[in-house]
This record gives structure tokens, sequence and C-alpha cells, in this order.
């Protein structure tokens, strides 16, 4: 339907979520399975798009056409993420990214004693933030999975990030956010304008979020 309407566009993808290392046996992890971001890739390498989908941990096979970077932890990402920034003409950032990692990952499996066990969590890099500060011709989207006040924290993430346009939803509906196969979100702009959405399938949802991706670079010239 859409042909080669992306064609010459080079467009990062991130999907899934991250992994942040206790010890060599454990993580701490989130409940992103990365089908909204590998819908995405995929709707855009059939648009003609060159994709490279930089993917946290998932057993999600990679999309025809899509060159994969696979990464673990917020700072792998955070590294390919950079090492591609340049390069692209926008970034789709769909990965549910760890805020915090464990201040001390153990070289050795963490022994269980009788008592409580404290855990210490220090700040991981905000990706989208740093895009957002060192943008220059990119077209930047962001992804807030919200439980409550969704206008607001979209809006002011959309704000704070520098980004073009925000897809929120509220994570807490039954059909909408991790692990299910559709979605229901409301698309926020930097101009101010904002779309209320109808409950659809991540890949239906992925073509939605291209045409806004489309007639944001054709506004551009
Ligand atoms: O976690 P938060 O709600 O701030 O996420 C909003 C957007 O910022 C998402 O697109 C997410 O991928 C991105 N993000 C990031 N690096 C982080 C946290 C979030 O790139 N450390």
């Amino acid at each position: 339907a859409h042909g080669q309407s992306l064609a010459g566009r080079r467009i990062l993808v991130t999907a899934a979520g991250t992994e942040e290392a206790l010890d060599p046996v454990r993580f701490l992890g989130n409940r992103s399975t990365g089908r909204m971001g590998f819908a995405v890739a995929a709707e855009a390498a059939r648009r003609g798009a060159e994709v490279i989908l930089v993917a946290g941990p998932t057993p999600l096979a990679t999309p025809t056409g899509v060159r994969r970077v696979d990464v673990r932890s917020a700072r792998d990402m955070h590294a390919a993420v950079r090492a591609e920034y340049d390069g692209v003409d926008a970034v789709i950032k769909a990965a549910a990214v760890a805020d915090y990692r464990p201040a001390e990952m153990a070289e050795h499996k963490i022994k269980k004693s009788d008592g409580e066990l404290t855990l210490k969590l220090t700040r991981n890099p905000d990706i989208l933030y740093e895009l957002g500060q060192q943008k220059k011709h990119q077209i930047l989207v962001g992804f807030a999975a919200e439980t409550q006040n969704v206008a607001e924290y979209a809006r002011g993430k959309l704000a704070k990030k520098n980004l073009d346009f925000i897809v929120a939803n509220n994570v807490a509906e039954q059909d909408a956010g991790f692990g299910v196969p559709t979605n229901h979100v409301q698309i926020f702009y930097a101009d101010g304008r904002a779309e209320d959405h109808p409950l659809m399938a991540k890949a239906a949802l992925a073509g939605v979020i291209l045409d806004r991706l489309e007639e944001t670079f054709q506004k551009r010239g």
C-alpha cells in the first residue's frame, strides 16, 4: 500500500527491555517484549527504509531486511545508539530502558544468608534525552508507558527530551503495553496537537507511527 515511501531514509529503532546485571546469573529487568519496536522496524523496512534495530534481549525473530544489533544493558544500548546517531534520519525509541542499574555487579554469584539483602542502584544514562540535546537533522520519536496522568507525563517527556512526537499508552489497561499484541495510544506532537487512537494491533499502530513520521519528513521538505 505504501510502496517504497521510506526509500532513502535511514531509521534507527530500539526495542525490548534492558537487563541490568546483579551478578553473573541475575539481572533486573522489565516486562517489555520488544513487539512494538519489532513491528515498527518490520514496517519501516517494508516501506523501503534502511533500518537498524538495536534490541535488548528478546526471542523475537529479526524482521526481513533489518540490520539488528543485540544489546543487553542500558549502557550497551547507549553505546550502540550513539554509534549510529549521526548517520540516521530518524530514531524511534520503543525500548524500555532501565532507569537504574545495580551500583555494583558482583564478580561471582551472590550467596544467600539469613538476613535481608539491600541493593544499591545507580542512575543509567537517559539515552533519548541525550539524543534530544544533540539533535541536528534527526526526527526523534519517543514512547511513554504510564500508569496514570498519561497526557501530563507524556507532554513533559516530549518537551524535556526535545522530541518531534511521543506515543503514550496507559500500561495499566489490559490491552495496551507490555506483552500483548495490541496497543491503545495517544500521540502528542511538539506543536501541541494530540491524537487519540483506537485499540489496534501493534502491526497496525506501527503503520500509523510511520505515516506520522513520513508527514514529519514531508513538512521539513
Ligand atoms: O522511561 P521514560 O518514560 O522516560 O521513557 C521515555 C522515552 O525515553 C522512551 O522512548 C524510552 O525508550 C526513552 N528512554 C531512554 N533512556 C532511558 C530511559 C528512557 O532512551 N534511560
